[in-house]
């Protein structure tokens, strides 16, 4: 049964974003406020059984694929109790962590099949990595993306690019692809609450593109086939064990193809990244009321492109750039 999850563009909604804590141990800039943000009730957070039998509705309606984000998702203390509740909903489970306690929990995430980790990672830069994340933690995320690499797992590594702080490492980042088997994507600066965003901080697609061409003979780029409901468009360098990708939601977005939809820590649906209109399934879901109706209200609003804002200046217009959650309690 598909129609809960189908959209009136007939995009089939088949992957499951949640976010399992609001809280993180990086203060990312481009994500958390300076400020910090106002952090929802414990009380008001699914617990473990609340996301599995949540989940469940989901999955009873045609998802497939399940993809635990945060905050940092390894932080729930239950993670563990998490992860073996959604794997008997034998779907497809991925994490999106930013790394730092991924030896504490690899044998967790071999046991219960998680194969897929996209690992957060702006900067080869030990000093850097500081200034961005304002913690010193850069040698447990590089030990730790090793220690994943060394144990077959599939890895993605995210870089979201800020002009004048990391766009100059977009070669060495590639280079790293020669002997890692890893993707790299990188990612355009996209505005949410408190992150200060301005559209001449974002390095663009075209951007990105140019650099290549000028570093590596046109020869030696491979156009990748990308995935049906991708996120990034898929690049390799000719003999490279890796390849990398560009994940290009502000100057070419790929909402054609999106098959994803959000439950927030605190349990709202979110039908699109950049939408402000919740649908709160987790109080009725306390009341004993079925909450299939509201998944398929919310699915109903989704705007085709990027919650309505069709063009770039629509995001660059504070009138029509909704006032969203920061991206902390969204989970990317
Ligand atoms: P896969 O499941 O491996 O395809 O990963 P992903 O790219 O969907 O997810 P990940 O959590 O690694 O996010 C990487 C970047 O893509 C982040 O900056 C996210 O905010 C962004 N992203 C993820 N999903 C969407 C989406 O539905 N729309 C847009 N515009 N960006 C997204
Ligand atoms: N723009 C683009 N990507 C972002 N992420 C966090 N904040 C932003 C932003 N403002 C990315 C992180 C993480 C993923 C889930 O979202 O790099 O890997
Ligand atoms: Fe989907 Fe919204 Fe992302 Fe577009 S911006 S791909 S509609 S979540």
């Amino acid at each position: 049964n598909n129609t809960v999850l189908t959209d009136d563009f007939g995009r089939k909604h088949n992957y499951l974003r949640i976010s399992l804590i609001e809280k993180c141990n990086l203060r990312c800039t481009y994500c958390m406020p300076a400020d910090g943000i106002v952090l929802s009730p414990k009380a008001s957070l699914m617990t473990a059984d609340e996301i599995h039998a949540i989940a469940q509705t989901f999955v009873n309606n045609g998802v497939d694929k399940i993809r635990l984000t945060g905050g940092e998702p390894l932080l729930r203390k239950d993670f563990p109790e998490i992860i073996a509740k959604l794997a008997s909903l034998q779907t497809e489970i991925s994490i999106t962590t930013n790394g730092i306690l991924i030896n504490k929990h690899i044998d967790v995430l071999k046991q219960f099949n998680v194969k897929k980790i996209n690992l957060s990672l702006d900067t080869l830069v030990a000093s850097k990595f500081h200034s961005i994340t304002l913690r010193n933690q850069f040698q447990s995320v590089i030990d730790n993306l090793h220690l994943l690499v060394n144990n077959d797992f599939k890895i993605k590594v995210n870089v979201v690019l800020i002009k004048g702080f990391n766009d100059d490492e977009i070669i060495d980042f590639i280079k790293l692809t020669e002997f890692l088997p890893i993707s790299i994507r990188f990612i355009e600066f996209m505005p949410f609450a408190g992150n200060e965003w301005d559209k001449s901080k974002m390095v663009s697609q075209k951007e990105i593109l140019d650099l290549v061409t000028n570093n590596f003979p046109e020869s030696h780029l491979e156009k990748l086939e990308d995935d049906k409901n991708f996120t990034a468009r898929e690049f390799k360098i000719k003999n490279y064990l890796g390849s990398f990708g560009i994940i290009s939601s502000i100057t070419n977005p790929f909402c054609d193809g999106c098959n994803r939809i959000r439950l927030t820590a605190n349990g709202k649906i979110k039908n699109c990244l950049f939408s402000n209109s919740e649908t709160d399934l987790l109080t009725p879901f306390r009341n004993g009321e079925a909450i299939e109706d509201l998944i398929a209200f919310a699915i109903k609003n989704k705007k085709k492109v990027r919650a309505g804002m069709t063009t770039i200046e629509d995001v660059n217009n504070p009138a029509l750039n909704q006032d969203n959650r920061s991206m902390i309690a969204i989970g990317g």
